[in-house]
């Protein structure tokens, strides 16, 4: 069986996209959903290639019982080819994923993280670097309910006819 393969796209990947990756691998693997996903994240910008992710993200996200292990890299056109499921965080990562080579034909693959957030009429997940604490957990709690419905998404549309 082939994985359904999943990439969370921000501008730094150390922030939004990261901590995406992380919820979201922790409702799969609870709900055993393991085997049949791949998870990745990545950001648009080479700000911070090989780096941990902000202090302010990891703390925030250990207080909400969330650990992350990632290191930044940098989306690829190659990463348009592979994963089934782009995420963008906001709108100008969108457009930066749309503008890479060949991202005409894989254009389908390419959501806002936010439409599949139903509870609010939000498009963008806040980029929450330059603000303080609350900011984080503001992301923490829009990332909660969107990977959420997310994978609802994808067990009434996938999953549960594997
Ligand atoms: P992220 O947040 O895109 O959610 O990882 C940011 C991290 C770093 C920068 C901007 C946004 N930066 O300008 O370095």
């Amino acid at each position: 069986m082939t994985k359904i393969k999943v990439l969370f796209v921000c501008l730094g990947n150390i922030c939004r996209s990261p901590l995406a990756e992380a919820i979201f691998k922790h409702k799969v693997s609870q709900r055993g959903y393991h085997q049949f996903l791949e998870i990745d994240s990545c950001g648009t910008s080479n700000y911070h290639i090989g780096d941990t992710p902000d202090e302010r993200t990891m703390t925030n996200a250990l207080e909400n019982g969330i650990v992350i292990h990632h290191r930044g890299r940098q989306l690829q056109s190659a990463d348009l080819e592979y994963f089934d499921f782009i995420l963008a965080m906001d709108k100008s990562n969108h457009q930066n994923i749309l503008r890479l080579p060949k991202a005409d034909q894989h254009q389908h693959k390419v959501f806002l993280m936010r439409s599949f957030d139903a509870s609010d009429t939000h498009d963008e997940v806040p980029d929450p670097y330059y603000g303080g604490m609350r900011g984080f957990q503001e992301v923490f709690e829009i990332l909660d309910r969107s990977t959420e419905s997310f994978l609802q998404y994808l067990e009434q549309n996938y999953l549960n006819q594997k």
